[in-house]
């Protein structure tokens, strides 16, 4: 029979942890993929394999997950821990060239941190995050400094005057009643996040355009990874798994 969508997260990230070798320090990534590698490293270490396995976690939730199921913790610091050798983390998007939009959930900062540390960075996806280009399937995410927010969010929307259909704002909380509140998200930096939305993608050079939104001064990160992503682990609908270096 045919594999959810959650099984499917499963089958890509269990294949990923069989590159997981003892003694490695890892970048544990975030969102429902990557907590299903999460599982798996604890299972593997709490039955004894794999020792002296550690990881760096990409948000305070990784963090908290990855203590429940036993795995050790290190900070993003080689002077006191190991360098890092290999990282895990799902993704929103999986462009032709492997580039990607991560960040959906809002921990980008941290994942491109650490996942540009370390020596290898494992994409785990089902086959429905792969789009033809970037920005395809919804936001492309920004985390911006609190302080003059609206500004910053004025400058991000010149980098793209005149592209038909862009639009950005500044990602909110749902209410209660499930409808957007006024209360801006928080990022676990204390950050918040601009959604830039394309119609039909980012169209363009892309490092261009990643670097005129770095020089945005209230601009912190962006959620494109661009170049990043060593090997990308597909699980296809009939459960079948591609892996593309
Ligand atoms: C977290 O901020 C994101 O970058 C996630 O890694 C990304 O959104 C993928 O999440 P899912 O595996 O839940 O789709």
């Amino acid at each position: 029979g045919n594999l959810t969508q959650d099984e499917l997260k499963r089958v890509a990230a269990h294949r990923a942890v069989e590159f997981v070798e003892s003694g490695m320090t890892l970048g544990l990534g975030t969102g429902s993929t990557a907590a299903h590698a999460l599982d798996r490293l604890g299972d593997l270490l709490r039955a004894g394999a794999l020792p002296g396995v550690a990881g760096v976690p990409t948000s305070l939730k990784t963090e908290a997950h990855a203590a429940r199921v036993g795995i050790p913790l290190l900070p993003l610091d080689a002077a006191s821990g190991a360098s890092i050798r290999l990282s895990i983390d799902g993704a929103d998007e999986v462009d032709p060239d492997l580039n990607l939009v991560k960040g959906r959930g809002g921990s980008l900062l941290r994942e491109k941190m650490i996942e540009g540390a370390g020596d290898r960075f494992v994409v785990i996806v089902d086959e429905s995050k792969l789009v033809p280009r970037l920005g395809c399937t919804g936001a492309v995410p920004v985390e911006v400094i609190p302080f003059g927010a609206p500004h910053t969010l004025g400058l991000i929307r010149k980098v793209f005057d005149g592209v038909p259909g862009f639009h950005a704002r500044l990602r909110t909380v749902p209410a209660a009643n499930g409808e957007d509140s006024d209360a801006p998200f928080l990022t676990d930096n204390g950050n918040y996040i601009v959604e830039m939305f394309f119609e039909d993608g980012i169209r363009g050079d892309l490092l261009d355009i990643s670097d005129r939104l770095l020089r945005i001064t209230g601009v912190i990160e962006h959620g494109m990874f661009l170049g990043m992503a060593t090997t990308v682990i597909v699980a296809n609908k009939d459960g079948t798994v591609t892996v593309i270096n």
